[in-house]
């Protein structure tokens, strides 16, 4: 069976640090759309520059526009042996037309990982963290040892602040996650698709082995 994951949660419950992991596990493509739409923004395409004004401000960039990303990118080499899927859907609309995409590739089944964390943790880690340009690792700056300089790839003056992790837009974003996105999680709920629920305010060791026991029982890994 493919494996077509699905990373769903709040802001900063940890949705890239464990996609990463699960993606390198299980050998599988990792579709970040909040990484493409920001690569988009750096390399200022016109799309990025209209999504740069939206995601600083914390909101949602149009329906349309990210099932348009979705669909294209889904349909790339890169994805045939499997993806998981970390930032899509946000809306009920996208996840309706995640559905059609998915019918037009043929391949309809889905899991859903949903990690819960409670917003005052959110918070505090969301204003903690940084990400190195150089190589894409999320961190926290618990983690950075020489200022700087990345823990991960070595790379010095690489090291960034998202413009979206401002405690006013965090919690802009909450807001919107809570009115648009939380209804997703219904959504799946009334379709008969596994949905693996988990504590993320575990350490990353810990929530990533219990996801992966899960995942074990459902897929010959
Ligand atoms: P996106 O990039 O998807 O941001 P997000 O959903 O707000 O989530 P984050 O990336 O902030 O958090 P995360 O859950 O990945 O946590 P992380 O692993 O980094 O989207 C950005 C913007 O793009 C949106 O606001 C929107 O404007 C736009 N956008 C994207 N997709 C869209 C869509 N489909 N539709 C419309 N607009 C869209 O971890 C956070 C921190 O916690 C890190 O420092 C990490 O080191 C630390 N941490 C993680 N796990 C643990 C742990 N277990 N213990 C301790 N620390 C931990
Ligand atoms: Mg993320």
């Amino acid at each position: 069976m493919k494996k077509q994951l699905l990373i769903f949660g709040a802001p900063g419950v940890g949705k890239g640090t464990q996609a990463k992991l699960i993606a390198d596990k299980l050998e599988i493509a990792h579709i970040s759309t909040g990484d493409i739409l920001r690569e988009a923004v750096s390399k200022e395409t016109e799309m990025g520059k209209l999504a740069k004004v939206i995601m600083e401000k914390g909101e949602l960039v149009p329906d349309n526009i990210m099932i348009g990303i979705v669909r294209d990118t889904l349909k790339e080499d890169k994805c045939s042996n499997g993806y998981i899927l970390d930032g899509f859907p946000r809306t009920v609309k996208q996840a309706e037309m995640l559905d059609e995409i998915l019918k037009e590739l043929n391949s309809n089944d889905i899991c859903l990982i949903n990690i819960e964390v409670d917003n005052k943790l959110i918070i505090q880690r969301l204003s903690n963290r940084k990400m190195c340009t150089n190589c894409g690792s999320i961190l926290s700056i618990d983690a950075i040892e020489e200022p700087e300089r990345c823990p991960k790839c070595k790379a010095v003056g690489k090291l960034i602040k998202r413009k979206d992790d401002e405690v006013e837009v965090i919690k802009n974003r909450l807001e919107i996650y809570h009115n648009l996105t939380e209804p997703v999680l219904s959504y799946y709920k009334k379709k008969s698709i596994k949905i693996i629920s988990v504590d993320g305010s575990k350490t990353i060791g810990d929530v990533n082995l219990t996801i992966l026991r899960e995942l074990k029982g459902y897929y010959n890994i």
